[in-house]
């Protein structure tokens, strides 16, 4: 039985309504910051609770970070589908946005609808995000046709990192910033309830940002988007590795497990742990009663032994 099981938290955090797409419009409109985290398990999408996140995004960026892929684009939908129900068992008013991975919804309306309902019915998420402009912006269009709201996400869009040049900043000559325009006023005019804005320029972000009706979430995209995300990993230190520019950490979380860790493996290998604290104790009369039924053969007793012993 672990401490951190279910239900048994001590939960005096005072009481917040479900955050909707309609708070997030408002919260545009009276430049209240939105706040927006990715998760991927459970007991993280606790703590995303209890320090009152706005949204909670389960970014394809699990795939780096909890899957150990070298990219977000092997990750599948399956994968996806699971870390993001895990999450949800773990939220109850953050807005929960799944991401659609890598070749769940290019190629067609009706794969990217099948794909963003499997989201919602299977893991609980209330929206989807996808990557893209071009093609995406159908897609989105066809997925709020179905009922789900949808986030876009332009710059640079890591699915196609490739495409672009790599893990890199978009945007920085007139024609590129041109491009990453186009593609977040489509995707606004498509619905979209709010638009990622990913390593571009904070010049370039502040002009898109003024000429889209939906709040606009900047990673590495500077101070005039509607809200900030970053992927939990990166900004509590548990990924290893260099980091984006945009990066802040906030924490040392794996410097922490590998204290722990450390520790107790010290522990373990010299005998402190575990100590008499972690023991359970027994009556010294059942203790006597065993040791005689022991030395008086009743071992066998419930069991026939009718199978060859191992060598
Ligand atoms: O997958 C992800 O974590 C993302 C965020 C960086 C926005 O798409």
């Amino acid at each position: 039985m672990s401490s951190g099981a279910r239900g048994t938290e001590e939960a005096a955090q005072p009481e917040r309504s479900p955050v909707t797409i309609t708070d997030l419009a408002a919260m545009k409109e009276n430049g209240e910051a939105i706040v927006m985290v990715t998760a991927y398990d459970f007991p993280s999408a606790q703590v995303a609770e209890e320090v009152g996140i706005d949204v909670v995004l389960v970014g394809d960026s699990a795939a780096n970070c909890v899957l150990g892929y070298d990219s977000t684009v092997p990750v599948g939908m399956e994968e996806m589908t699971m870390l993001a129900a895990a999450v949800r068992r773990g939220l109850k008013t953050p807005l929960l946005v799944g991401d659609l991975p890598f070749g769940s919804y290019e190629a067609s309306n009706e794969l990217a609808i099948a794909s963003a309902q499997q989201m919602v019915k299977q893991a609980g998420c209330d929206a989807v995000k996808l990557e893209g402009g071009g093609a995406s912006v159908d897609r989105a269009a066809a997925i709020i046709g179905a009922g789900i709201p949808v986030m876009g996400h332009v710059g640079l869009t890591p699915q196609t990192a490739t495409a672009l040049g790599g893990l890199k900043a978009q945007g920085r000559t007139a024609d590129k910033a041109i491009k990453v325009a186009e593609d977040a006023v489509a995707l606004d005019r498509a619905g979209c309830f709010a638009i990622v804005i990913e390593a571009v320029p904070e010049a370039v972000s502040e002009m898109i940002v003024n000429r889209l009706e939906a709040p606009t979430i900047g990673i590495g995209a500077g101070n005039s988007t509607a809200g900030q995300v970053l992927v939990l990993h990166d900004l509590v230190g548990i990924n290893r590795g260099r980091l984006a520019k945009f990066v802040k950490r906030y924490a040392d979380v794996r410097g922490e497990i590998k204290l722990g860790l450390t520790a107790y493996a010290e522990e373990v290998r010299s005998g402190a742990f575990p100590g008499p604290e972690h023991v359970y104790s027994v009556e010294p009369s059942e203790l006597e009663g065993l040791r005689q039924r022991l030395d008086s053969g009743d071992l066998d007793s419930n069991y026939s032994w009718d199978w060859e012993p191992l060598p």
